[in-house]
């Protein structure tokens, strides 16, 4: 998409996405196995946006690193209550990833896909590979695509209200699994604003290849952070991959005191 860059999702949909997106996913599941996959390390959040998940990770004591290309992003995340713990940096996540000895880097809810050919995102699995300790492990939240499903082009509605209509309008290219859209978000108010995106996806298998070829191994895969088995009809998945042995391997299996 012409003109659009490593901050224009985050500068666009900062105002909104707590709004929009507070729904996405069960945070509570999620931090409970983050924390446990970090055993008490340190933790580094790949497009870390507003906090969604790095406010209440820290919150349950564990020191949270993140990163993220939008400065707007970040301003939503200081913003609010607890920001102080979550050490935040304004960068790409590849080229300036925070140095430091991870016990887990994570990137959640297809942020991954954001990394728009093949090489930045092989070049996100090594880069997150070098900040690894061992036994530490890198976990990729994302949808599992099904170019099947993919039209070329679509509009849909989101919520009508008396003063304001959201169109979602995107395109793909299966070949080159792509696909980019607008939210093209109109109110009676403020006329037209329009919030672009664009990702690259990958399968499940092609995510494998990349951390083979970054010297990472699948340590595990779920449907999603409670822990749900991963099969063939699951649409999204949780793909752990561990650096060396994995030093906490007990923690993956979630204990009796784990049952929410
Ligand atoms: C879908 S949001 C996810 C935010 C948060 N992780 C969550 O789960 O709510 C994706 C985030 O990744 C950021 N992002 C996109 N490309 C990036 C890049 N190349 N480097 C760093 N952050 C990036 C965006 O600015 C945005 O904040």
């Amino acid at each position: 998409m012409r003109g659009y860059h490593d901050a224009s999702y985050g500068d666009s949909f900062a105002d909104v996405y707590d709004q929009w997106y507070h729904g996405i996913s069960d945070v509570a599941s999620t931090t409970r196995t983050l924390a446990q996959l970090a055993g008490g390390g340190p933790v580094l959040e790949l497009g870390v946006g507003t906090g969604r998940l790095a406010l209440p990770l820290a919150a349950e004591g564990v020191e949270v690193h993140g990163i993220d290309t939008s400065e707007r992003m970040l301003q939503q995340l200081a913003a609010k209550d607890g920001a102080a713990a979550v050490h935040a940096t304004l960068g790409d996540m590849v080229d300036d990833m925070p140095a430091g000895r991870f016990a887990l880097v994570f990137i959640a809810y297809n942020t991954f896909f954001n990394l728009l050919t093949h090489d930045r995102q092989q070049a996100c699995f090594r880069a997150a590979a070098t900040r690894l300790a061992d036994g530490g492990s890198f976990v990729v939240e994302a949808f599992v695509p099904n170019p099947h499903h993919e039209p070329a082009s679509s509009i849909t509605v989101r919520p009508v209200t008396a003063d304001r209509v959201v169109l979602s309008v995107s395109t793909s290219d299966t070949a080159a699994q792509r696909a980019e859209g607008q939210f093209v978000d109109i109110t009676e108010s403020d006329g037209v604003r329009l919030r672009p995106w664009s990702i690259r996806w990958a399968t499940p298998e092609q995510l494998d290849a990349m951390a083979a070829a970054a010297g990472l191994t699948l340590a595990d895969r779920w449907e999603s952070f409670d822990r749900m088995p991963f099969g063939p009809q699951s649409e999204r998945h949780v793909s752990v991959f561990c650096k060396g042995t994995r030093a906490n391997s007990s923690s993956v299996r979630p204990s009796p005191l784990d049952t929410p």
